[in-house]
């Protein structure tokens, strides 16, 4: 049987600041991506109808209906070759199930790269960029890989240039959190305190921190706007946070919408240790290290 495998990366936000509410109930951002190396694998097989299966940690979280991204992916990409194409795709998951390191979005854009290599289609990248940028503001990136800045709702990427490998440790929660959720407790957030939101900019100091390879001037400039909400919304990431201060992180922030905290290390070596010491420390369900940046959706 013909089947497909393709490997694509989970992302943390080095950069989230978020924008006014749009009247699609979006909002503006500046969004500087960064893919890093834990990845889910998803597979399509050739099948009648369109199915999926969801395999690894917190997999029962997942939705196997028309609810889950990378069916809707498979469907978007069939209507727009304007076949009706079936697919088995078994998704088997690393990336932290509504953890605010986009996983979903990441199996979506997956599903995409692996029915256009399955059926044939031989569709550009500009195409399956566009259908990504409908099914959902983070797919596009998922595709792309590598760190980009993403502006209107984080769909409309630039590339960026790095210059040395950043190693990072993700504090794994217990439960998700909904990104919609985040968000409109961010845009409570700034009604009570009666904020006036800016339009976002990007943060030069942390372009310059990327382009030189810095990861201690990296870990100064990590900004994540959505981080109030979150912590709002699950009190014990602030302890989470500080712990990872404490043991040396160059940088703490939650990462995207969480409630996944990101922590930058001087190293591998430090990383490791940073890993241990946030397991230790009782502040997460499980601290896993990576590095980035890493390739989008790729073929293996
Ligand atoms: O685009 P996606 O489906 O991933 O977005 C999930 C939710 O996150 C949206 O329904 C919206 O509430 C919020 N969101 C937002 N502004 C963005 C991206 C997402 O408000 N730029």
């Amino acid at each position: 049987m013909n089947s497909v495998t393709v490997r694509v990366p989970a992302k943390v936000n080095v950069q989230l600041s978020v924008g006014p509410l749009r009247d699609d109930g979006y909002h503006d951002l500046v969004n500087v991506f960064h893919a890093v190396s834990i990845f889910d694998e998803v597979v399509a097989q050739e099948a009648e109808d369109v199915s999926v299966q969801v395999l690894g940690e917190s997999a029962d979280q997942v939705p196997v209906d028309d609810g889950n991204l990378a069916v809707q992916a498979a469907r978007a990409l069939a209507k727009h070759a304007g076949r009706a194409q079936g697919v088995h795709l078994v998704i088997r998951k690393a990336i932290p199930v509504a953890g605010g390191m986009a996983g979903g979005s990441a199996d979506a854009a997956g599903a995409l790269v692996a029915c256009n290599e399955l059926w044939g289609l031989g569709l550009p990248a500009g195409d399956l960029m566009k259908i990504a940028g409908a099914l959902g503001s983070d797919v596009p990136f998922a595709l792309l890989g590598g760190t980009a800045i993403g502006t209107g709702r984080g769909e409309q990427l630039t590339e960026v240039a790095t210059g040395a490998r950043f190693h990072w440790v993700f504090a794994i929660a217990d439960a998700g959190l909904s990104t919609a959720k985040v968000y409109a407790e961010c845009d409570r957030l700034r009604e009570a305190l009666g904020e006036q939101v800016a339009w976002p900019q990007v943060n030069d100091a942390l372009m310059e921190a990327l382009r030189n390879g810095d990861a201690r001037a990296l870990g100064a400039e990590l900004i994540n706007d959505l981080q109030p909400a979150a912590l709002m919304l699950r009190r014990q990431l602030a302890r989470t946070l500080e712990s990872g201060r404490e043991h040396g992180a160059l940088g703490a922030l939650v990462s995207g919408s969480g409630p996944t905290c990101a922590f930058l290390a001087a190293d591998e070596a430090h990383a490791r240790d940073l890993a241990v010491a946030l397991t230790g420390a009782g502040v997460c369900r499980s601290a896993l290290t990576a590095h980035g940046s890493v390739p989008g959706a790729t073929i293996i």
